[in-house]
């Protein structure tokens, strides 16, 4: 099967100018003219190793329930382990186009594992500015290495590290997340599969774009994992809506962008609320980022948490299985 990469788009309508009519957003979706320009509040940012715990619990919890995303810095994940994890990810987007091939998507799997491009056009008809490598990092016995690249040399172990620090800030955030809703410390990570959470990887390639003001890289969405904890390369493009502003992420080196998804809106029966966003593209340069999901295991059940409900706090959310909650929004059916 013939796929067309936006990488290979974006090389060719470098010289012209111009990009094909199905990357056109209409204008109700256009960043140039939706993009919020006046004085906004920024995206909180927390310090991960605040010793007044009371503090650190209140700033996450504010931050999850007014904006559902917050960077975090200072959390104990070495600046060099990021710097490797960019660095053979870059790599391998930069290797020719049979080489990345080789980690293609099989077409017709249930997986989202694999090299890829979105192939549907949206309702509108339009396509996103991005490809992307999908592929678990954690827990062992549910990696596919046939996703991992074998090029860079040390990809793997890049990989390996990373999954090893970024499931300790994990913790952290769990944990601070369920004292802050005033439930005991492991409420959250238990209720989001515990030990079973799947640590999904994605690197989403944004290339170079002729007309960032009319294109976008990933369209309006909340993720469906309980958390995301994202790093983006240096050229910025997140954006979050905010009391119906589209508003740009500021970009702090060595920050991990944490967003609320929908299950942990659902655990938290609505307190914590997962955040809408999208990406916008650059016109100059390539934009990266390397968000892991965090996600229950397919037949694991996810609800309000029980703590959470009681007569005057009715559940918001009915309790299902990840995999038909999954089901149901990947096709736009209701929950
Ligand atoms: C995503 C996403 C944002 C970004 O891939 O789900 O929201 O900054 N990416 O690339
Ligand atoms: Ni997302």
């Amino acid at each position: 099967m013939e796929v067309e990469r936006v990488q290979a788009i974006a090389s060719l309508s470098l010289t012209t100018d111009t990009i094909p009519a199905e990357f056109i957003r209409p204008e109700k979706e256009q960043p140039a003219i939706t993009t919020f320009r006046g004085p906004v509040p920024e995206i909180p940012t927390i310090d991960l190793s605040d010793p007044d715990q009371e503090n650190l619990v209140r700033s996450i919890a504010n931050a999850s329930k007014e904006w559902g995303i917050f960077q975090v810095v200072n959390h104990g994940l070495p600046t060099d382990v990021i710097a490797k994890l960019q660095a053979v990810g870059k790599e391998f987007f930069e290797l020719p186009p049979e080489e990345k091939e080789v980690y293609a998507k099989i077409p017709g799997s249930q997986s989202i594992e694999g090299y890829g491009t979105q192939l549907q056009k949206d309702i509108d008809g339009k396509k996103p500015w991005v490809d992307h490598l999908f592929h678990k990092i954690w827990p062992p016995s549910a990696i596919n290495y046939r996703f991992w690249p074998k090029s860079p040399a040390s990809y793997r172990d890049a990989n390996e590290v990373y999954a090893k620090y970024i499931r300790e800030v994990a913790d952290k955030l769990f944990t601070s997340l369920s004292l802050g809703l005033g439930v005991e410390g492991h409420a959250l990570k238990e209720g989001a599969g515990g030990e079973d959470i799947v640590y999904m990887l994605k690197i989403n390639y944004y290339p170079p774009c002729p007309r960032p003001d009319l294109a976008l890289g990933v369209v309006a969405h909340t993720d469906f994992s309980s958390l995301t904890i994202l790093v983006p390369n240096e050229v910025p493009g997140l954006q979050v809506l905010k009391d119906d502003h589209w508003i740009d992420a500021k970009y702090i080196p060595n920050a991990l962008i944490v967003h609320i998804g929908d299950q942990i809106e659902i655990l938290s029966n609505g307190i914590y609320r997962s955040v809408l966003h999208r990406s916008t593209v650059d016109k100059g340069k390539a934009r990266m980022s390397w968000p892991v999901f965090l996600e229950p295991p397919g037949e694991f059940v996810v609800g309000p948490l029980p703590q959470l409900v009681n007569e005057e706090n009715p559940p918001k959310y009915k309790a299902k299985k990840f995999k038909d909650y999954a089901y149901c929004k990947l096709n736009k059916l209701p929950q």
